[in-house]
């Protein structure tokens, strides 16, 4: 068995999660990450071969096979171009990037270097949400006419272990915020149903948050076909929610994920064909590291490309301008250069 090693660029919640889980899958691991408190807290849990304060040392070890990027969203684009250009595969959370442009950088870079870049945005791995893109797909409810897509969660309770005024959710500059961290939902819309054809959205902050981003986000959505979406995210919501509704000609089907089950209704009364699910969160990044060492070993990305995050941060541009310019914006179908 070949023991990879891999540099984790932040070691905060996610960055832990994923050297957990590659160790688990027999992997070693480097850490980088500007608060040595935090590298200190990942090697004090798991075995870690070496740890570092600054990227230009991390990426200096001469025997690594890909990095994880797990920094605040605004570090994104320069640690994955640093990565390409030293040669190296990349699992790169989700966003991207803040902005369309920033994203496409990337993809010129990873383009040019002809190495791959897994972005990780994870419900694309949850099996449930993966058996309702089957059921949709098969026409289980018929044409779709209405999604709503709903993810409601305060700030504070994210991370219990931090003031969330310092988590990096709070600052603009690092890339917080509703709308690109919760771009999760804009990614499952366009996994389902593609590009839409235009939007009108509103991206605010409404609640006390002392926080210098959104916290709230509705976007109405139109597609061809008389399809038509909304998306709500907040930072402010308790008890916490996340569900999906599709309503068809001939029912409606709900995904959610507490309860952790899809339910599939079709009758004037709210009686549910239900099927409950058993998933742990892990298992999605569990899946998400195991396609990432396909990939390092020269499989094609299965799940979900930059060029996907593409989509995504053009779609989030479209919500920016619509918000700030009070009107529909109209999606440019254009491909990815
Ligand atoms: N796929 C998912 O479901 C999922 C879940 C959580 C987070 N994320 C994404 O992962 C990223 C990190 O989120 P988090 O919740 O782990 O945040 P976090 O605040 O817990 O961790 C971020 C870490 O990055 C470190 N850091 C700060 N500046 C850095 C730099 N220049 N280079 C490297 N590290 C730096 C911080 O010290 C911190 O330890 C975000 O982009 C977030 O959207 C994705």
């Amino acid at each position: 068995m070949i023991h990879r090693h891999f540099l984790i660029m932040g070691c905060g919640s996610v960055g832990k999660r994923h050297a957990k889980n590659l160790i688990a899958l027999g992997c070693r691991i480097s850490c980088f990450d500007p608060n040595h408190d935090r590298c200190l807290e990942l090697a004090s849990g798991m075995p870690v071969v070496q740890s570092f304060g600054n990227l230009a040392d991390a990426l200096s070890i001469t025997d690594l096979d890909g990095v994880i990027i797990c920094s605040p969203t605004a570090f994104h684009p320069e640690q994955t171009i640093k990565a390409l250009s030293r040669g190296l595969p990349v699992l790169l959370e989700k966003p991207p990037a803040r902005t369309a442009a920033d994203a496409r950088r990337m993809v010129d870079v990873m383009r040019s270097t002809g190495l791959p870049v897994l972005l990780g945005y994870t419900w694309r791995w949850w099996p449930p949400l993966a058996r309702v893109r089957e059921l949709v797909m098969a026409g289980r409810i018929g044409r779709i006419l209405h999604v709503q897509f709903h993810m409601s969660a305060h700030l504070a309770d994210w991370h219990p272990w931090e003031p969330y005024q310092d988590f990096f959710m709070a600052s603009a500059a690092q890339g917080g915020g509703a709308l690109l961290d919760e771009s999760h939902w804009i990614d499952l819309m366009v996994w389902f149903f593609g590009l839409p054809e235009k939007l009108s959205g509103r991206v605010e902050l409404i609640s006390d948050l002392e926080i210098e981003t959104d916290d709230n986000v509705d976007v109405h959505l139109t597609y061809p076909n008389n399809l038509r979406i909304t998306i709500h995210l907040d930072l402010y919501g308790r008890p916490h929610e996340k569900f999906i509704r599709f309503i068809g000609e001939k029912g409606t089907i709900l995904w959610s994920v507490e309860p952790n089950r899809i339910a599939i209704g079709n009758k004037s009364s709210q009686t549910w064909d239900e099927e409950f699910f058993s998933f742990d969160r892990n298992d999605m990044f569990m899946s998400v590291a195991r396609e990432f060492l396909d990939v390092v070993n020269g499989a094609p990305i299965r799940t979900c490309t930059l060029d996907d995050g593409v989509r995504v941060m053009d779609i989030i541009e479209a919500i920016r301008t619509s918000s700030a310019e009070d009107r529909t914006v109209v999606l440019n179908k254009e491909p990815i250069q």
